[in-house]
């Protein structure tokens, strides 16, 4: 790897050219750290730099994750998935392992106009999709995204869902599609206990959401008396209706969009803002269902492993001080460790503890750098970049005030390499025990399966992937893993759910009538015989 730091003022003013080359290798314990570092040129003083270097790293050991340990994780959340399955066990599992009621991936023959909704960050997005069968493709035919502003993410449901429904309103007018009924996918990006497509109950907000009067309550249903939130906000404006409802997660969306371009993708996985997965389970093992024949998708909701305290040997007092200042504490355990609301956060309050221990910045903080949230997640991919990412850490400290010189660049540099490092493995780790579990399920010897991702963390960071493929590999030897990037799995998907639940509607109904032709002709043939 080589670190070319050109533009930044400092280094240009101190004419110090920075070149290193650092090897990420793997230690006695299988764990990734800085094994060799070469700065060539210029800098003043590169023994002390190396030693620094050293100290930080030994201070980070915490963060470092032997493959002994990442098996051992994996191992624990193997136990949770069964939990979380299980009947009499569900109710107090960490990992809820939620019934998606989604039967099948798709097989091409879904077609259609669609609206789909999407919620699960700071932006609600309604989107219409035409699903045309002849090309086997999905086309966004228009969409409009609506900000969602941060005092509606933490008041009323009431005025969420009056939000949603005027965004859709305004949609629908430019397009010129009110008075037109058209199925609805709706991705709604949060723990929800579903009882059907078309039933869902929030079980928890998460992602900086807190809207009152939402958790517990039924995010849809079609028949406008019930007491559902949506349908009436919907129903409320009174212009325009809707012919059905699926609800679905993003990772079910992102499963079933790669879904429709690889028949082998059973798999979906974020690793954004928030992080979960879902994959097809057998029948015979969602206890809480009725039914042993098929399949149908899980929603693992895996943020919530550790929520136990199954993670505590792991958790550093970092992870502790984020999860106490979130505005869900002591739930999410996994996902704080993991995912793009938090790395940000991880590191700033590493950042601060350096300096004061004098390990960083001369001892000095700024005001900005005990700020909450300020030292952004998408920094940390910034500062990995190997062409640019050192030049860049340097404009990010000054940015943050901070005096910052190249060993500072370089030590803020392992900082955020250990902590997407050990976002990256855990993921694998997790990712790991659910391809393992597909592989027993089908008691196969190898299984070759593939995952629809989606997410900043994954697709924005520039060496997250690898991490994450490399060490799934070593955690999971006799599976074959393709990762397919989605395409707007959140937005498509929901669509691709809804084609997906209409076509099998369609064909038990066809299945319901052929069965009923046969008893007519049963009947018929019966009385004939009687004559
Ligand atoms: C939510 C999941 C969601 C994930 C990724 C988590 O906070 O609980 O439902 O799939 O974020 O968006």
């Amino acid at each position: 790897m080589q670190y070319v730091n050109k533009e930044s003022e400092i280094q240009r003013s101190q004419s110090i050219r920075i070149q290193m080359n650092r090897t990420e290798t793997n230690d006695v314990n299988g764990s990734s750290c800085v094994k060799r570092i070469k700065l060539s040129q210029d800098v003043p003083d590169q023994e002390s730099l190396y030693a620094t270097l050293r100290k930080v790293e030994e201070w980070l050991q915490p963060f470092r994750l032997p493959k002994e340990k990442l098996r051992e994780v994996s191992a624990r959340l193997r136990k949770d998935l069964i939990r979380g399955l299980g009947k009499h066990t569900h109710h107090r599992a960490p990992v809820k392992m939620l019934p998606t009621f989604v039967r099948a991936t798709p097989d091409g023959t879904e077609k259609g106009d669609f609206l789909a909704l999407d919620l699960g960050g700071t932006n609600f997005r309604v989107l219409h999709v035409r699903v045309v069968e002849e090309q086997q493709k999905m086309v966004k035919m228009d969409s409009k995204i609506c900000a969602i502003p941060q005092e509606i993410m933490l008041g009323p449901g009431e005025q969420l869902f009056d939000h949603i429904a005027a965004c859709l309103s305004e949609f629908l007018e430019s397009l010129g599609l009110k008075g037109h009924t058209l199925p609805l996918g709706f991705t709604f990006s949060f723990p929800c206990e579903q009882i059907d497509i078309d039933k869902c109950i929030l079980i928890r907000w998460t992602k900086g959401f807190n809207c009152s009067g939402v958790e517990g309550e039924d995010v849809v249903k079609l028949c406008p008396v019930c007491h559902s939130v949506l349908p009436m906000a919907i129903h409320r404006r009174g212009d325009y209706d809707i012919s059905s409802v699926a609800m679905l997660n993003d990772t079910v969306g992102t499963m079933m969009t790669c879904g429709y371009r690889d028949k082998s993708c059973e798999i979906g996985m974020i690793i954004g803002t928030g992080t979960n997965a879902c994959y097809m389970e057998e029948m015979k093992n969602v206890k809480r269902v009725e039914g042993e024949d098929g399949r149908m998708c899980i929603n693992t909701e895996w943020g919530g492993f550790g929520d136990d305290g199954s993670l505590k040997d792991i958790l550093t007092e970092f992870d502790v001080e984020v999860d106490r200042s979130s505005l869900n504490p002591g739930v999410h355990t996994f996902e704080k460790m993991i995912s793009g609301m938090y790395l940000g956060e991880i590191v700033r309050l590493i950042l601060v503890k350096l300096a004061q221990e004098k390990m960083l910045f001369g001892g000095e903080v700024s005001e900005a750098l005990l700020t909450p949230d300020k030292f952004e997640t998408r920094y940390i991919s910034e500062i990995e970049d190997d062409a640019t990412g050192l030049a860049r850490a340097q404009d990010i400290l000054s940015e943050l005030e901070l005096p910052a010189g190249p060993e500072d660049c370089a030590v803020v540099h392992l900082v955020c390499s250990t902590i997407s490092t050990r976002s990256a493995e855990l993921t694998a780790a997790a990712l790991a025990t659910v391809v393992n579990r597909i592989r027993n399920n089908r008691g196969l010897n190898h299984l070759c399966t593939t995952v629809g991702v989606d997410g900043t963390v994954y697709k924005k960071h520039p060496k997250f992937s690898h991490r994450l493929h490399d060490t799934v590999h070593i955690l999971a030897p006799k599976c074959d893993i393709s990762f397919l990037l989605s395409e707007d799995g959140s937005g498509k998907g929901a669509a691709m759910v809804t084609a997906v639940a209409q076509r099998l509607a369609m064909q038990s109904r066809l299945l319901e009538e052929s069965e009923g032709e046969d008893e007519d002709e049963e009947d018929e043939d019966n009385e004939e015989e009687d004559n």
